[in-house]
């Protein structure tokens, strides 16, 4: 099951944003709880203040004290603003300030003892308390703004942040195994970055080193087998001048001499499969005479069995590929038509894109085609006299794979195989072919 992966900036817009809105609505509730005590304090101080100085004032004159009031069994001192009568139950209240509702008001009361009575005051803060909650209000929803601007700031922050990390891999990305230019560390400010590009160079710089190694021992490899292969042909070649030589040895040293030919194309196989930079170095190459040269160390093998060649390509046809590369998979296949056809024919031909190479040989069973690709599999019966690995095939699609060249095979026991082959045609052939439709349309502008 694939994972999912978010991006580091959308982790760090959302950790970032989520810490920070939590903060500021901790410190707007806060605030509004300690703004609120606050407000009851000031507003009982006042109370309280205002109160002592009334009682005191009524002790200095009780004319102003005012009458008593049956209903409620006390003194209402009412001030300008303040014309509100007070319930009857405004009685069982203790002396000290009382926050009470009347007439969908809220209003604080303020019980003092005076000469055996009590006096009542009534305060009404109201609008100062719209005012108040307003105000906290305002506060609760400057923190909303300041969460979105949170927001937004965070995944212009976390931009910053990453930016340089998502360039890293931009240019990890686009690296070339071959490319001999490092990454420049020197354009990053992080140090965490500048670590993570040297990292990488380092990395690179060891598979450079690992990759320069194999290089030298693959092409020492060749160079060494070709001494003795050289040795080898060149014996082939004179013991094939020697008169006192049967033909039947003659034909022993032509394959002793297509052997090694063999071995030189292996090596030079394993020397392609192991670069990846092979992928990129295509051309326009003349599919005949890749096929024709291809079949050339076969001709006597074939010629040998009676197995007729057709090769029935148009001769101007380019097709777009690595040569060597084509090589190869042609001589594995080839190599197989010629191994596994005893009488008949190999046919050649190029159609809808794909080159198809028939043979009338043995023919591959079902139950075996499905594994003709793998390493190491050969299918049954198969003569000890053969020789083969089962590698052929395994290496024709290892290279198909690289060069993104499908690969088809249909095969009929008794009857023989087919294997299609998808090649790319050069733009040669395109350009070729525009120019015979504009001679065409010419030529039948002028017929008409
Ligand atoms: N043209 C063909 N006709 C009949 N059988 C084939 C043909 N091509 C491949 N095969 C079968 O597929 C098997 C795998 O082929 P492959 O080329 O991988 O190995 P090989 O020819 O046995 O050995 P190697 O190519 O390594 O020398 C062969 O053993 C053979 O049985
Ligand atoms: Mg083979």
């Amino acid at each position: 099951m694939m994972r999912t992966r978010y991006s580091l900036r959308l982790k760090v817009t959302l950790v970032f944003s989520a810490l920070t809105i939590l903060l500021l609505v901790f410190q707007a509730l806060g605030v509004k709880t300690l703004a609120e005590v606050q407000e009851e304090k000031f507003i009982s101080a006042l109370i309280a203040d205002d109160m002592r100085s009334l009682i005191q004032d009524y002790h200095m004159n009780p004319k102003r004290v005012p009458p008593l009031d049956p209903h409620i069994s006390g003194r209402v001192s009412q001030d300008d603003r303040t014309h509100i009568s007070l319930p009857a139950s405004v009685k069982d209240l203790s002396i000290g300030t009382h926050e009470i509702i009347v007439n969908g008001q809220e209003i604080h009361v303020a019980i003092a003892s005076f000469n055996h009575t009590r006096i009542y005051r009534i305060y009404d803060f109201s609008a100062y308390e719209k005012h108040f909650k307003k105000t906290i209000n305002a506060l609760m929803a400057g923190t909303g703004v300041f969460s979105l601007l949170t927001v937004w700031l965070a995944f212009g922050l976390s931009g910053i942040l990453v930016r340089q990390v998502a360039g890293l891999a931009r240019q990890v990305k686009a690296f070339r195994l071959g490319a001999s230019t490092p990454l420049n560390s020197e354009k990053y400010d992080e140090a965490e970055v500048v670590a993570l590009a040297d990292a990488f160079n380092e990395y690179h710089r060891r598979m450079g080193q690992m990759i320069e190694r194999e290089k030298e021992f693959t092409s020492n490899v060749s160079h060494e087998f070709r001494t003795p292969l050289t040795a080898i042909k060149t014996s082939c070649e004179l013991l094939d001048q020697d008169l006192a030589i049967t033909s039947k040895s003659k034909l022993r040293l032509r394959q002793i001499d297509r052997a090694a030919n063999n071995m030189n194309e292996l090596v030079n196989a394993l020397l392609l499969l192991g670069r990846e930079e092979s992928s990129t170095d295509v051309g326009p190459a003349h599919l005949t005479s890749i096929v024709k040269n291809t079949l050339d160390p076969y001709a006597d093998i074939l010629a040998a069995k009676e197995v007729a060649v057709i090769i029935d390509i148009d001769n101007q046809l380019y097709v777009n590929v690595n040569r060597s590369a084509l090589v190869i998979i042609l001589s594995n296949l080839i190599d197989n038509a010629a191994r596994y056809t005893e009488h008949g024919r190999v046919r050649f031909t190029y159609q809808d894109g794909a080159l198809w190479i028939e043979d009338t040989g043995c023919g591959i069973s079902s139950h075996a085609l499905p594994h003709v690709f793998e390493r190491f599999y050969r299918a049954e019966p198969v003569r000890i006299a053969d020789h083969g690995f089962g590698m052929g095939l395994s290496i024709v699609k290892k290279i198909c794979d690289q060069y993104q060249w499908a690969i088809k095979i249909r095969s009929e026991v008794g009857q023989g195989t087919c294997i299609a082959l998808q090649l790319p045609l050069a733009e040669k052939n395109l350009m070729a072919s525009q120019k015979i439709d504009i001679s065409l349309t010419q030529a039948s502008q002028t017929h008409d």
